[in-house]
């Protein structure tokens, strides 16, 4: 993991000197990203408080800074915390996003998103902080083909009553929220990354139960089990590795004059569900057999077919440039499961 730390530190640093002794308020901390994010401010002499209340977030995601004077773990729900530190920079990744467990627990998924995002936004003016919220391409629902890949300037075809509606509208009410508070703070910097499906080493560490697409086939393919495909398997997303993804949201974060509030980061390379059911066999040569339309109920209505995020805008303002590709990510995710 030090290969990775090496990798997105040598990215941004450029932006060291608006780091370092500067304190970052890191809520969802102990999460997937989150924590990543914390390694890369505290290797560039930040300081972190992360809050998270471990609903899908890992203890052994963060252990390895608990004794690093710079970084402080506050466990609580960032819903009902009374928060009242000095903050340089306000970066609200807290939510639940892996599609079982926010159906699981349909009100927090949405009180973090409503509750949350309003504490976190309070907190950055107040502090006069730069304030950076983790958005999703859920915004964007199943778009039409003629919509992928999808622009940032794509309303969504969204729908607010079904299984994938806590946390869709969760980050769409999150992100008018901080339209409202744009007009109403224009000083402040706020930034909002439109993430498409990111994984890596610790993506759902704790909750493989629970665990997305990528991590659930993975397990499956090492354990020679069999490898469920929900539907035909032509539905595709795009895999950004999470270096690629950690230099985006600093990048994002730490630029000065951005002419755009909203950026899409991800990787814009479209993989089918099948495509990486194949690939993730072949990498960790599992004898698991594929198997489509494993799951009865599976909502093909509400589940986008196609998501590809246009990264033109990211790629011309921030400079940013995904370098990982599936098959090398993915190498280095099954490492990291077979050691873990
Ligand atoms: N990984 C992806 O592919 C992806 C894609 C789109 C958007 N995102 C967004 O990026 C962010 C990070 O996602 P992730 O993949 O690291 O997920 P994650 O589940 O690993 O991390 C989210 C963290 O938030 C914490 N959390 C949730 N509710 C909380 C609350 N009320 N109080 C305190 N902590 C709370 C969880 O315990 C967890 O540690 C999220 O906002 C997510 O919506 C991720």
């Amino acid at each position: 993991m030090i290969q990775e730390i090496d990798e997105i530190t040598k990215e941004i640093e450029k932006y060291a000197d608006k780091i370092e002794d500067k304190t970052f308020l890191i809520t969802g901390g102990a999460g997937f990203i989150g924590s990543w994010f914390c390694d890369t401010i505290l290797s560039l002499n930040g300081k972190v408080i992360c809050v998270d209340n471990f609903i899908s977030g890992s203890k052994k995601n963060i252990e390895h800074l608990q004794r690093n004077k710079r970084f402080k773990l506050i466990k609580k729900d960032f819903c009902t915390l009374k928060f009242n530190k000095k903050v340089d920079y306000v970066i609200h990744m807290a939510s639940i996003a892996s599609p079982p467990l926010y159906q699981l627990h349909p009100l927090q998924t949405l009180d973090i998103g409503y509750i949350g995002t309003k504490n976190a936004l309070s907190i950055a003016v107040k502090n006069k902080a730069n304030f950076l919220f983790t958005s999703t391409s859920e915004v964007y629902g199943n778009p039409p083909d003629d919509q992928v890949p999808t622009k940032e300037d794509y309303y969504g075809y969204v729908n607010s009553f079904g299984e994938r509606s806590m946390y869709d509208e969760s980050k769409r009410v999150s992100e008018a929220m901080i339209y409202s508070f744009i007009k109403k703070y224009p000083s402040i910097k706020f930034r909002i990354a439109r993430i498409f499906n990111t994984y890596g080493p610790r993506l759902d560490q704790d909750a493989s139960q629970y665990g997305r697409v990528l991590i659930k086939f993975v397990q499956q393919a090492l354990f020679n089990q069999p490898i469920t495909v929900y539907g035909d398997g032509k539905q595709t997303r795009s895999f950004c590795y999470i270096t690629d993804q950690i230099i985006g949201l600093s990048k994002l974060l730490l630029e000065d004059d951005l002419p755009f509030n909203i950026f899409n980061i991800g990787n814009d390379k479209e993989t089918s569900i099948l495509e990486l059911a194949r690939l993730v066999k072949e990498l960790t040569k599992s004898k698991s057999e594929i198997i489509l339309n494993a799951k009865p109920n599976y909502d093909i209505k509400d589940d986008p077919r196609r998501r590809c995020p246009d990264i033109s805008r990211a790629r011309k303002y921030l400079g940013f440039n995904p370098k990982i590709n599936l098959n090398e990510g993915l190498k280095r995710v099954i490492e990291w499961y077979k050691k873990h």
